[in-house]
This record gives structure tokens, sequence and C-alpha cells, in this order.
């Protein structure tokens, strides 16, 4: 994705919700930072900001309205679009991404959206119900195929009291991801599809097996990929984590609905990274009604789950595979032997147990591929992604 760089001209849309006001310092910032703003905004917008401030910042007229003989005679919509290097939507509210989503202009600011040929992004900013609404997720997941960058939201409390996904990032973490995340990153243009977490396997309604995976280091896996340009997709099991701005987040429950998840939106990636705890075993017959404590022994039969990564592995034309080993002894061997009974390009293996591995936040990683390895040294998950995607950077381009 390209960067945003001083001298290009934003275009700022501003949709009506309480979050407006945060977008008052993020045209501030944008301008300090050398960059040309204009504003518009929707009608709503302007029962929460009044466009006089947004012009005494940017100094520049807001836009409200398609009709505006003034200015459609000036700088027509079509110019304005024309005009933008970047197509900035913050906050954009649930009815605006419904309307992007599908295409409607019945306003200056959406026929903007589909007049205009530059990257857009948006920050959404709603109540937490709103954007957790199968409605809006569906909107998200056709913009994002659409071609738009979707930052945050973020996780925290909202103005309405309740707390969740909903908050509209910074207007400092925006300006940061629009215009300082690595330039001509080592992915870009790629596509990356990410696993994360663990997975759980329902034994009836109320029980599951499941295992100690926080997710933590796919997560950063992600991210990582996502800074170095790559268009990820992560796909996580259940975790307690905030989705990772520009990151398009797939939420699966059992091992199967991964399989199915990774299999969906693997067609063009360029990379797999496997790095979710797949349960290896499920219950053969989940039961639909909560299991009754009948007699001192219960058997349970366990079934084996599809490995995604060795079926990835598989595929004729299918993409770069890295893949984890979590090990409690004899680490660089069952790796290598790993590495090469799924058939992967790379595998990055630590040690787990007492106080290593799960939940933690730093690691150590011994990686190995067909013909070399490399050691990690203990870090931040964050620093130890980076330097793994490193390695996978040098390994893909040999391949
Ligand atoms: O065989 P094992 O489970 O130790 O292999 C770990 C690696 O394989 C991890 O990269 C994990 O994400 C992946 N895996 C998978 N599907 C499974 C089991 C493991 O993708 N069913």
């Amino acid at each position: 994705m390209k960067h945003l760089e001083a001298g290009n001209n934003l275009l700022l849309g501003v949709t009506g919700g309480i979050a407006a006001y945060k977008s008052v310092e993020l045209a501030r910032l944008f301008i300090k930072a050398g960059v040309n703003v204009r504003v518009v905004m929707t009608e709503a917008a302007t029962r929460f900001v009044n466009p006089i401030t947004f012009q005494a910042i940017t100094g520049e007229t807001v836009r409200v309205d398609l009709f505006d003989q003034a200015h459609e005679a000036a700088m027509g919509h079509i110019e304005l679009a024309r005009w933008a290097d970047h197509l900035l939507i913050a906050p954009a509210t649930g009815d605006f991404l419904a309307r992007m989503a599908h295409g409607l202009a019945d306003d200056l600011l959406s026929t903007l959206y589909l007049a205009c040929p530059a990257q857009v992004s948006v920050a959404p900013a709603m109540n937490v119900h709103m954007w957790e609404h199968d409605a809006t997720r569906r909107n998200v997941s056709r913009l994002i195929e659409q071609g738009v960058q979707v930052l945050g939201p973020a996780l925290g409390e909202q103005a309405c009291g309740d707390t969740g996904p909903g908050r509209m990032l910074e207007a400092a973490e925006i300006v940061s991801s629009l215009m300082y995340s690595s330039e001509a990153g080592l992915f870009a243009g790629r596509k990356v599809v990410v696993t994360a977490g663990p997975t759980r396997e329902a034994v009836d309604p109320v029980r599951f097996i499941s295992n100690r995976s926080s997710g933590k280091m796919g997560f950063a896996l992600a991210e990582a990929f996502a800074a170095e340009g790559a268009e990820v997709v992560l796909v996580s099991g259940p975790v307690n984590r905030d989705d990772p701005p520009g990151i398009q987040r797939i939420d699966v429950i059992s091992a199967q609905q991964m399989y199915e998840a990774v299999f969906k939106h693997l067609p063009g990636a360029d990379v797999f990274a496997a790095c979710a705890a797949v349960a290896d075993y499920r219950p053969a017959n989940p039961q639909p009604q909560k299991l009754k404590k009948n007699g001192e022994h219960l058997e349970l039969k366990l079934v084996k789950n599809p490995d995604i990564l060795a079926e990835v592995a598989a595929l004729s034309d299918g993409p770069f595979t890295l893949g984890f080993a979590a090990e409690t002894q004899k680490l660089v061997e069952n790796a290598r032997s790993k590495l090469t009974s799924k058939g992967i390009d790379m595998i990055a293996a630590n040690l787990v147990g007492k106080g290593r591995g799960f939940d933690l936040e730093d690691n150590a990683l011994k990686v190995l591929w067909s013909d070399g390895e490399a050691d990690l040294p203990m870090q931040s998950k964050k620093n130890l992604a980076r330097a793994l995607i490193s390695l996978v950077a040098e390994q893909y381009v040999r391949e």
C-alpha cells in the first residue's frame, strides 16, 4: 500500500458520529506533517462539529452539499475526487460503511467514494453492538474486497457507556499508519494468510477441548507482515485480542472452521504462516445436550482433525509455507522432522513448558529450512515476528 507523504493531497471525509471531534485533531496533525487537507462532511457530521472548525484548521472551504452551485462551478466533485491522493473517512459510521459497501451515492461524500480513483481508507467508529452486527461485518468484508483499508476500530470504553471494539483510533495512530509504517515493505503487493490462537473442539454445548495458545505470536506475525506492506488475512481461533489495524481478521472456533476459512482465503496468497495451535483431535461425537456424570469413567473418543498446514503445503501451486513447532524436548530433531513430514518451506521451533512459550511476552526461536537454519534469541514476540518475516522474505525470494 502506497503511503501518504508530505505534499500529498488528502481528502478527509467526516461522517456523523461523536468521534467527529477527533477528526479536528486528525486534520491538524496531517497539516503539521505537510499534507494538504480538504474536508468533506456529511450533513449528519455537521451536527457534531461545525464546518467552520475544519475550515479554520485547514484554511480551505469545507464541502457538504453535492448540489452546491458555487463550489460545483469552482472545484466540482469529480475534480475533488481527482485532486485526492488518498481519501480517508474518519470517523466512518456504520451507516456510511453500509452506503460505501453498496455503492450508494446520495450525498457528496458517498459520491466522492465512487468517483475517487485513489486509495481509500476508513476509520470506523460506532457502538460495539453495531460494529459486531452481522450486517456491519458483511459490509466491512465487502469494503476490504473493494480494496478499502480499514483502520481499527480500537477496543475500549465508548461514549454510550458500553465497552468493546468500536472506538475510532486516536488521531496520531491514524496518521502513523497512513504515513509512517514501512514504505516499500518487504511484502508490498503480497498476500499473506496467517493462522493464530487455539482452536476449541466441542465435547457438548458447554465443554470443549483446547490449549493454552494466547494468539500473541500469530497476531504479532500478522502485524509484522502488514507493516511490511502485505495484504494480510488473519484467521484466528478464540483469543482475547484487539483487531490489528489494517488486517482482515476472520474469527473461527474449531479446527474444521479454521480449515474452511484458510482455504477460502488462500487463493492468491504468496505466504501461508500457520501459527495457530490447532487441536490435533476433536471429539468424534459432540453431544447436543450437556453430558451427565453417570459413572466413574467417561470415555471420550477423538478423531483426527485435518492438518491445515500440511494440506496447504501439498498444493501444487501453493504459497510459501511457514509452520511452527512447539516442543517440550529434542527441539531441532522434532522440528526438522516436521519440516519434511509436512513438506513445508520453513519451520520456527520453540521450547514450551515451564516459563516458556505460551502467553508470555518474550520468546526465542530456532528457525529451520531445507538447507539452513537461524537462531533468533529471546526477545519480545513483536521483534521476533519482525526478524522471522525477514527470514521468510529471504527464503521466499530464493525460491
Ligand atoms: O504437528 P504439529 O501440530 O506439531 O504442527 C504444528 C504446526 O502445524 C503449526 O504450524 C500449526 O499451526 C500447524 N497445524 C495445522 N493444522 C493442524 C495441526 C497443526 O495447521 N491440524
